[in-house]
């Protein structure tokens, strides 16, 4: 229930693609917001008030005033309820009287008086929407701080590809989100590990481990939407979080690790290690590939331990958190873990829970702080758990500073 509580305006112009709104309005709903509806009198072609009414459960508006009783339709009293606006679909028509501050409809009044962010979600042919003409209006209304929802690329209603379809209500719902996520971690740096690494033995092999950043990523990303700075040294991995807040540092081995980490520590309030680093690498890299098929020993040398080091680092006003993936013993091994690493918190996950551990979307945690507490979590899915973390993390931050 992201938006809860959220006034939200949804506006709806003559596109194909109000279909899409019907579903829009719906996700809105269901993510706890308060949807009225206004519709320019082309949108009303598209797709019924009735429906838009009933999804919204709220009148549709669309008129100055209503015909029948004279009601007056009172776009300044919504901008001023209006928590966001949003028009999905936007068309090129609306979009140019935006950049005018044309008002010749209900939907367009309302836009000039909103006091609250706007966002717009284009839905047009390729060509209008390559069109000087478009391309100005959009960067008129972008500099006047509009939010901009890109449209994607594909098939269009005129049975053309390009770019021009209206994003899906999912993501338009998502980006809304993001924004009314409370900025809790605003002006706090800090620091996460994730992913695996890879300890080469010759130019084509490496020791490596079934790692894919997924928990790692997801927090990076939570705290970051957050407001935090978050300064991400990830190891190989396929895809990896993009967000203005979040700066990364790829790294291959543990030793690239161990050193990125030690020198950006310093400057962070906290430190998250979620990578799973390898305990040991090939004492030797072969400088060539090894071809010869018979039996060989291959020398290991164990990697320096990033967190005990960061352990060692710490001042009081840090918060270190290391995480535990354990298959037996796991209560005891992440305690002595927590103590040996000089750790605040450990975050403990079972290779023996249905649907925890490498390459998962959801993860079931607890979390053992110094103090002897575990807190038992249910099982998620990684974003909403990335949630649980982060929420612990500000109590140990504010803790601190406290004392
Ligand atoms: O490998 P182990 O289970 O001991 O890892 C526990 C925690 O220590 C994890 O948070 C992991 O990211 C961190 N770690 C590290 N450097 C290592 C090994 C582990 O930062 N060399």
């Amino acid at each position: 229930m992201t938006l809860r509580g959220k006034h939200i305006i949804a506006g709806l112009t003559g596109s194909i693609a109000a279909y899409k709104a019907a579903m829009l309005v719906r996700l809105l709903t269901k993510e706890g917001a308060e949807v009225q509806i206004v519709m320019t009198p082309t949108a009303k072609q598209f797709i019924s008030p009735l429906t838009m009414a009933t999804l919204s459960k709220h009148p549709v508006r669309t008129d100055f005033f209503n015909p029948e009783n004279g009601e007056w339709n009172s776009h300044v009293n919504m901008g001023i309820w209006a928590d966001a606006l949003l028009i999905a679909p936007a068309t090129a028509n609306t979009i140019a009287k935006m950049a005018t501050g044309t008002a010749d409809n209900l939907l367009l009044t309302t836009c000039l008086s909103a006091r609250c962010p706007v966002w717009v979600a284009p839905a047009m042919d390729t060509d209008m929407f390559l069109h000087p003409a478009t391309i100005r209006n959009i960067e008129t209304l972008r500099q006047r701080g509009v939010h901009l929802i890109e449209p994607a690329a594909g098939e269009l209603a005129s049975g053309l590809e390009g770019k021009g379809r209206m994003e899906e209500p999912e993501i338009i719902v998502k980006r809304l989100a993001e924004y009314f996520v409370p900025k809790d971690f605003h002006g706090r740096k800090i620091l996460i590990t994730a992913g695996p690494t890879q300890e080469p033995i010759d130019p084509v092999r490496f020791i490596g481990n079934y790692s894919t950043g997924k928990m790692g990523y997801a927090l990076a990303k939570e705290l970051a939407q957050r407001g935090a700075e978050v300064l991400l040294i990830a190891g190989p991995t396929e895809h990896r979080p993009q967000h203005p807040n979040i700066t990364l540092t790829g790294v291959q081995t543990a030793a690239e690790m161990y050193d990125a980490a030690v020198k950006a520590f310093p400057d962070c309030a906290a430190a998250i290690l979620t990578a799973a680093v390898a305990d040991f690498t090939p004492a030797n890299v072969y400088p060539q590939k090894i071809t010869e098929k018979k039996e060989f020993a291959l020398p290991l040398l164990p990697t320096k331990d990033i967190a005990a080091e960061l352990g060692r680092m710490k001042q009081a006003q840090q918060i270190l958190a290391g995480f535990a993936l354990e298959t037996h013993n796991e209560t005891e091994h992440a305690q002595q873990k927590l103590q040996n690493k000089n750790f605040d918190f450990i975050v403990l996950n079972s290779l023996n829970d249905a649907g925890a551990g490498f390459g998962y979307d959801t993860n079931r945690i607890s979390i053992l702080s110094r103090e002897g507490n575990i807190r038992r979590f249910d099982l998620k899915n990684k974003t909403e758990v990335a949630e649980d973390i982060a929420n612990h993390l500000l109590t140990c931050l504010k803790h601190c500073i406290i004392i």
